[in-house]
């Protein structure tokens, strides 16, 4: 239903531009909008600034989770598998491009049966593993539902690109009830993000027609990205298997006893 009415105050909405865009070139003054169209778009800005926050609550949500991993592991580990997260929101206009390319239906229905990337995370960890152990720490949450998984590091694109993203859906408590979320997860290391960033960047100062030969370059720098990750995993291996973690040795010099008090516990602790 929302849909339906969204569908109206979509098409009435681009009109409108339409004519406020040719009244600008026309010069001429802008009275062309008629009320009712105004009010279309009144109601239609209305259902989609509630759609787009849905999405910025359902981030939120994720980014608690994985705010509260990093913070367990940084204070009881020595180790976070977690270097740094960044989020965005994508951008209506951005979201209208993606619509219209794609020939999806517009239509807030259209726009969230289609559109998966309207919330994204990235994840920067340190070893190819964490981005597995990452990934399963969050999916296994009883709240969180996987919907789809694309793994780029087990099978990385035609020109190198390595990451595991995922789509996960997940219930955002309104004041009218339950929505649901989806939010797409890009889990990748940090050698893996250097390169996309670097051929992101590129991809866009090329307006996405990049010269054969630099294509040749990234992909050859996309292979050293992988065969650095596999060798810096190994070096991180042999350091652990050297040095344990001294949180796990601590805890077991700590020997109980029926006689064990709380107070030698604490006393342990500090
Ligand atoms: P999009 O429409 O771009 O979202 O692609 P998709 O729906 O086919 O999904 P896919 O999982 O392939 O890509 C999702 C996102 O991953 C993109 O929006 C980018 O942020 C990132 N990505 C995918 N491929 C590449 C790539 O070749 N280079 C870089 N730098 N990023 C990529
Ligand atoms: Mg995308």
């Amino acid at each position: 239903m929302v849909g339906v009415m969204c569908a109206a105050g979509v098409q009435n909405f681009l009109k409108v531009r339409v004519v406020m865009e040719r009244g600008k070139e026309d010069g001429r003054v802008l009275n062309l909008v008629r009320n009712t169209e105004v009010k279309d778009i009144h109601q239609f800005r209305l259902a989609f600034t509630r759609f787009m926050l849905n999405y910025e609550f359902g981030m939120e949500e994720v980014l608690t989770k994985i705010n509260i991993l990093k913070a367990e592991f940084s204070q009881l580990h020595d180790y976070s598998p977690i270097e740094h997260v960044t989020s965005r929101i994508k951008s209506p206009e951005s979201i209208m491009k993606k619509v219209k390319a794609r020939g999806f239906p517009i239509s807030i229905d259209g726009i969230r049966d289609n559109i998966f990337d309207i919330a994204g995370i990235r994840i920067v960890c340190s070893f190819l593993k964490d981005a597995y152990v990452i990934a399963n720490m969050l999916t296994e949450q009883p709240d969180v539902e996987l919907l789809e998984v694309k793994d780029y590091i087990k099978n990385p694109k035609p020109n190198g690109y390595r990451s595991l993203h995922l789509i996960v859906e997940i219930p955002v408590f309104l004041s009218h009830g339950e929505e649901r979320v989806r939010v797409e997860l890009q889990i990748r290391t940090i050698a893996m993000d250097f390169w996309a960033s670097l051929e992101h960047k590129i991809y866009y100062k090329f307006e996405s027609d990049i010269p054969d030969y630099l294509k040749d370059q990234l992909y050859e720098a996309a292979q050293m990205v992988g065969e650095l990750d596999v060798k810096m995993e190994g070096v991180s291996d042999a350091v652990k298997a050297l040095h344990p973690d001294p949180d796990a040795e601590a805890g077991a010099r700590i020997e109980l006893s029926p006689s064990t008090t709380l107070e030698d516990l604490l006393k342990n602790l500090q």
